[in-house]
């Protein structure tokens, strides 16, 4: 103790009686003063540094943000500043110590049904709320969107929705099903009435395809007729001679 004491009055009795060889940040002692001699200093360099005027002998190692804790750099170490860590993105700082953040935790992850009410900062985590009802998500929103309005968009309820889903539809509009209904109607009939139609337009050309085999004897009696009318004028002229004569 007695040596030590010694040291540090000779060591302020050094600085005091040579006050440029003050130790200067960034520096470390090389060679303590002496009554003869001035204290010899020297920078920190490899990753060490000194941010106060000391007598140590040692430059201090620089701090790493240690990745695996959810830290990274925000400003590299010099010789008179130690590094400054900062959380990563996604995670917020829960210790910090001298501006520099020592220890990050991973911002929390709304849930389905909830919404995101607050994003997460690197010094504040997410906060996350409730759907009210009626509304829906699926924890990755900033909003929780309201249920699908079957009814009101003439649709079918198939399965109505809760906090983390959506209500479905019947897509099938029932005014469309009932349009459906009424043209498939109205192709039946419409399909009854050529079919009809064709039977009767059938029937028509069987009745004149008969009555064309009907004509037909009709036309030989003409045409017998026709030759008895020609025997009888030819009867006829062959008398008339003889009655001229
Ligand atoms: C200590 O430094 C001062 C200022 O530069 C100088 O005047 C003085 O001679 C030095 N002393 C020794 C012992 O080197
Ligand atoms: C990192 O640096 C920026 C400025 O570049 C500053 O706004 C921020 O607060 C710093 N983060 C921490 C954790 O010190
Ligand atoms: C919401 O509905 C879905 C699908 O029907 C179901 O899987 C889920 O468990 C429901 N959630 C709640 C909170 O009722």
């Amino acid at each position: 103790l007695l040596l030590n004491v010694f040291l540090f009055l000779l060591k302020t009795i050094c600085i005091e009686n040579s006050l440029p060889f003050f130790i200067l940040t960034g520096n470390r002692v090389k060679t303590d003063c002496t009554e003869t001699a001035n204290t010899s200093c020297v920078a920190c360099k490899g990753g060490t540094h000194m941010d106060q005027p000391s007598g140590r002998k040692q430059c201090i190692h620089c701090t790493i943000c240690d990745l695996s804790f959810g830290l990274k750099e925000n400003r590299t170490c010099t010789s008179t500043l130690d590094t400054v860590c900062e959380p990563q993105d996604g995670f917020y700082c829960v210790d910090l110590a001298a501006g520099s953040c020592v220890a990050a935790h991973k911002h929390r992850q709304c849930q389905p049904g909830e919404y995101i009410r607050q994003t997460g900062t690197a010094f504040r985590d997410t906060e996350c709320s409730v759907c009210s009802k009626g509304t829906f998500s699926d924890g990755t929103l900033k909003f929780c969107r309201p249920h699908r309005p079957c009814e009101s968009l003439n649709l079918k309820l198939i399965r109505p929705g809760n906090a983390t889903t959506d209500a479905q539809c019947d897509e099938q509009d029932e005014n469309v099903v009932l349009s459906w209904i009424i043209t498939g109607c109205l192709l039946l009939i419409l399909l009854i009435v050529i079919l009809v139609a064709l039977c009767l337009f059938r029937k028509k050309i069987g009745c004149l395809k008969r009555a064309r085999k009907a004509s037909s004897p009709p036309q030989s009696v003409q045409s017998c007729e026709s030759r008895t009318v020609k025997h009888t004028q030819v009867s006829y002229q062959k008398h008339t001679p003889k009655k001229g004569k």
